[in-house]
C-alpha cells in the first residue's frame, strides 16, 4: 500500500498507518471524525457478532474511518465499497443486507460499525489479492484477485474508497435505502434463510422498511422484520 501517495492525494485527511496492528477498530478509538486508520496486517481483526476477520498480511485492505453517527450508515458504507471496487477494478459486486459485499455468491468485503466516544468507527475489510483462504472460510470468502487475471492495487481501490465514503455519507436515508435496494439482489424477491434468536426462518425478501430493516415474507404468509444480519441465500 502506497501511504505517501494516499497522503498526497488527500492532503486534508489524517491517515494513520500501521504495518501491523491488532485491529484498526481499536486503533481508531479516541480519534476525531475524519481520521483514517490503515494497516497492512491485523493480528486480531474483528468481524461482526464477535467473529474474527481473516487479515492476511499485505493481501487485503484493513481500514477504519472515524465518522459522525448517521442513519443507515452500514448500508451507505456497503454502497461506497461496491462503488469504489467498480470504479477502480471494473468488478461489479452484489450487496447482502446489511453489510456484506458479495462476488460470485461469496463475501469479498465486510463492514463493521462500532460506536465509541459518540463517534461511529466504520471498519471496512476488502479481500483484494488473496489467492486462497483457510479451509473453514473457503466456501464463504473470495477475493477480487480470484475474479481477475492479475494482482490488483489496494492503493488504487483506496483512492476511490475515501471519496466514495465522503459522498455516500452525505446522502439522506431515503436515498441510501433506494440505492441499496437497487444495488442488492438480496433486498427484494430473493429466497433466503435468516438465523434468528429463536431459530432459522425461510422466505422471500420483500424490501427494506423506512428504518432500513429487511422485510421477509415467510412461506406461512406472515412477514418478519429482520433487524440484524444472518441472511443467506436459501440453499447456499
Ligand atoms: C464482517 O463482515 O464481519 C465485518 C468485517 C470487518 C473487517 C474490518 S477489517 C478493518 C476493520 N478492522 C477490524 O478489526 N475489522 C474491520
Amino acid at each position: 500500500m502506497d501511504i505517501e501517495r494516499l497522503r498526497r492525494e488527500f492532503p486534508a485527511r489524517r491517515i494513520e498507518y500501521f504495518p501491523a496492528v491488532d485491529s484498526t477498530m481499536r486503533a481508531a478509538v479516541g480519534l476525531e471524525p475524519g481520521f483514517v486508520v490503515l494497516a497492512d496486517r491485523q493480528t486480531a481483526g474483528q468481524g461482526r457478532l464477535g467473529r474474527s476477520w481473516h487479515s492476511e498480511p499485505g493481501s487485503g485492505i484493513y481500514c477504519s474511518i472515524v465518522l459522525k453517527p448517521m442513519p443507515a450508515l452500514t448500508l451507505a458504507l456497503g454502497l461506497a465499497t461496491a462503488d469504489a471496487i467498480a470504479r477502480s477494478t471494473g468488478i461489479v459486486c452484489d450487496l447482502r443486507w446489511p453489510n456484506d459485499v458479495m462476488l460470485g455468491g461469496k463475501k469479498v468485503a465486510g463492514i463493521l460499525v462500532q460506536v465509541a466516544n459518540g463517534n461511529a468507527i466504520a471498519g471496512i475489510g476488502i479481500n483484494v489479492n488473496q489467492t486462497s483462504f483457510p479451509e473453514e472460510l473457503a466456501s464463504e470468502a473470495t477475493s477480487l484477485r480470484l475474479h481477475t487475471d492479475a494482482p490488483l492495487s489496494s492503493t488504487g481501490i483506496l483512492l476511490h474508497l475515501l471519496p466514495a465514503i465522503d459522498a455516500f455519507v452525505e446522502l439522506d436515508k431515503e436515498t441510501i435505502l433506494r440505492l441499496f435496494t437497487r444495488a442488492s439482489s438480496y433486498a427484494a424477491g430473493r429466497r433466503v434463510t435468516v438465523a434468528q434468536p429463536d431459530g432459522v426462518i425461510e422466505g422471500i425478501t420483500a424490501g427494506l422498511d423506512p428504518a432500513g430493516f429487511l422485510m421477509v415474507h415467510k412461506d406461512d404468509g406472515t412477514d418478519t422484520l429482520i433487524v440484524a444480519g444472518g441472511v443467506r441465500a436459501a440453499g447456499s
